[in-house]
């Protein structure tokens, strides 16, 4: 199988989720290096948002808002979003209103791991796209929050592919990273609370459901 072709076949039909205003924003953010979800990480998102209809969502990591605002786009949610870099906290800020989503979002400002625990749920849908090497130490704090059928997604789990390598073929300053992000899949994949799926969309995604 040409797996190149059969990527570009799928990025094509990805494109679909996304029109009007926020595609334009996904053009700025991407014209000015912000990290944002990929479209097939977008696609996924849309069809589980329809699945499970949440009414309160948790995203750790907001970056200039895209992806909060296309989840709140998508559903019929509120949006709590964690941010802790300030020139990204300036530009969601701006976004949200530009967007006149402040009726349905939340904007918390500061590092997620102080934040997370004095959050009071639940949230049934939770997205977490922060620092990578961080996930493991959210996730009791994202446990705690979710109900049963509550739906945790994590985004680039696959490290840009490097989660599969050995320790000794990754860089010595990605070695921590590496350790910890293999260390959240073992988590969420081995954990008595959780259902877990490891997607190969975009750079790698789990899907978990609450028990
Ligand atoms: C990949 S970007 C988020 C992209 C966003 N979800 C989107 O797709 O539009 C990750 C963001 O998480 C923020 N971040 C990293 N570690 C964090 C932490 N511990 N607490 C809060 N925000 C954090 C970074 O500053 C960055 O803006």
């Amino acid at each position: 199988m040409d797996e190149e072709r059969l990527e570009l076949f799928l990025r094509s039909m990805d494109e679909a989720p996304l029109s009007g205003p926020l595609a334009d924003l996904r053009r700025e953010a991407l014209d000015a290096d912000v990290p944002i979800i990929r479209l097939g990480t977008c696609s996924l998102m849309r069809t589980l948002l329809m699945l499970k209809k949440p009414a309160h969502i948790l995203e750790i990591g907001t970056a200039v808002g895209f992806s909060a605002l296309f989840m709140l786009e998508n559903s019929d949610a509120d949006v709590t979003t964690i941010e802790d870099w300030p020139p990204r906290i300036a530009a969601a800020r701006e976004n949200f209103t530009r967007f006149g989503a402040w009726d349905r979002v939340r904007l918390l400002e500061g590092d997620a791991t102080e934040l997370l625990p004095g959050l009071q749920g639940p949230f049934d849908f939770i997205f977490m796209d922060a620092a990578k090497g961080q996930y493991l130490r959210y996730l009791p704090e994202v446990l705690r929050l979710m109900p049963s059928g509550a739906v945790l997604l994590a985004d680039n789990v696959f490290l840009d592919g490097t989660v599969i390598e050995s320790r000794f073929a990754v860089e010595r300053r990605d070695r921590t990273i590496h350790k910890r992000m293999r260390a959240f899949l073992h988590a969420v994949t081995h954990s008595e609370d959780l259902v877990t799926t490891i997607l190969p969309v975009g750079d790698g995604m789990t899907l978990s459901v609450r028990r």
